[in-house]
């Protein structure tokens, strides 16, 4: 399997590494195990043709890739370091039902054809489909009256860690979709060389942005994981879609059975996922060798990863935000009005009605707002 993806994968870096080598003449030798069966058409020569074109296109070296393709030479001199220094391309492969092509070409394919389209229409879908509930329910909440008695829902400490980690994931999240999408919908606008230069800046940004991600995220998950741990009541939220296609919320306590998903599906998994990944794409993680076809490899599944966390978390933003009213300012200010948390959680309500929680958690939150016993 794993040999399956490697030489899927093999040809992604023939581009970079490509792009600078000399055209060399192939004084070494095929060295690579070619697969069963095939049989290699000879080493490219510098023929006529070749000469003449070498004339009149000075720099067109496309009669050389060629014949490196055809011929399986494959050693050259390239600038890439490394185990892989002066291998032009990777070897030949062949797939059940398909000719012989190198594993950088079937990459390109699996990019192009698959996660390309499909992850782009799943975002599309989803953002429809965010538009449709918005468009048929509004903003939801608003039922209970509030009391202007306030409750500390989120620390200055885990609203911080949450906004350092949410700014990282929307760097990461624009520039992704500009590097996957762009020349979909911005090239056509702005032309080659502006699409060329902003994806450039954005592609360094989305270099930079990521070990941060990587840090806020772990920090966010330590902040709140004792709190998303799952509880009987979760069953029932689930079950009865946590009332949202309802005229009620159903009870729950400080995070409801939907967060809970999201953030261990999202945060956790995807979020350990995308991260790994893109450290190996950064070449941060020690002890790897950073060949192309691992390289391949690590592309695929932080992009499918990355597309399937963008859809979770633009279910979260959408809640966070137009989707439920003042959802937002707990998160901005850290409190929430009583009626507030007894209409969205109201389990948690209980608890610090009754004394279990404090009301306020932080020194901050308890001098600027009355005590729990006035609750
Ligand atoms: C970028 C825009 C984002 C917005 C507008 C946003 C908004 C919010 C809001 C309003 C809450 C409070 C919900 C409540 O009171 O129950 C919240 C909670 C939370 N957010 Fe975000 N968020 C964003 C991005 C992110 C990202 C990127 C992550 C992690 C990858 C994240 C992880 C969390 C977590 C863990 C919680 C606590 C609730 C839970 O554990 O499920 N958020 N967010």
């Amino acid at each position: 399997m794993r040999s399956f993806f490697v030489s899927l994968l093999a040809g992604l870096s023939m581009g970079l590494a490509g792009a600078q080598v000399a055209p060399e003449p192939a004084a070494s030798a095929t060295s690579f195990a070619a697969p069963a069966g095939y049989v290699a058409p000879a080493a490219p020569k510098a023929d006529e043709s070749n000469a003449q074109r070498a004339k009149s296109q000075p720099g067109n070296n496309a009669p050389f890739w060629r014949g490196v393709h055809d011929s399986g030479v494959q050693q050259g001199i390239s600038n890439l370091p490394g185990a892989e220094k002066g291998v032009l391309i990777q070897p030949m492969v062949q797939y059940p039902g398909s000719r012989f092509t190198t594993a950088g070409e079937a990459w390109r394919q699996v990019r192009n054809q698959w996660i390309i389209p499909y992850g782009g229409s799943l975002i599309v879908i989803t953002a429809l489909a965010l538009g449709l509930f918005y468009f048929s329910k509004g903003t939801l909440g608003g039922h209970e009256p509030y009391t202007g008695r306030l409750i500390e829902r989120f620390t200055y400490f885990e609203r911080a860690a949450h906004w350092c980690n949410a700014a990282a994931f929307s760097v990461l999240a624009i520039s992704g979709l500009v590097m996957a999408f762009g020349k979909f919908f911005m090239q056509p606008v702005l032309g080659g060389t502006l699409f060329g230069w902003i994806t450039y800046v954005l592609k360094t940004a989305h270099n930079f942005a990521g070990p941060l991600f990587a840090v806020s995220l772990l920090v966010v998950f330590l902040t709140f994981a004792r709190d998303n741990f799952p509880k009987r009541e979760d069953l029932t939220w689930l079950l009865k879609g946590g009332g949202l296609f309802g005229e009620h919320e159903v009870p729950s306590g400080r995070f409801n059975a939907g967060e809970k998903v999201l953030f261990w599906a999202g945060v956790l998994v995807l979020g350990f996922v995308v991260v790994a990944s893109g450290l190996v794409l950064d070449q941060l993680l020690p002890g790897l060798a950073y060949l192309r076809g691992d390289m391949q490899i690590a592309h695929m599944i932080h992009a499918v990863a990355a597309i399937l966390m963008m859809v979770l978390f633009m279910g979260h933003i959408y809640m966070g935000s137009i989707g439920m009213k003042d959802a937002y300012q707990a998160m901005k200010t850290g409190m929430v009005d009583e009626g507030w948390a007894r209409e969205h959680h109201e389990l948690w309500y209980e608890d610090i009605k009754s004394g279990k929680i404090p009301a306020q958690r932080s020194v901050a939150a308890a001098t600027a707002a009355k005590p729990a016993t006035q609750l």
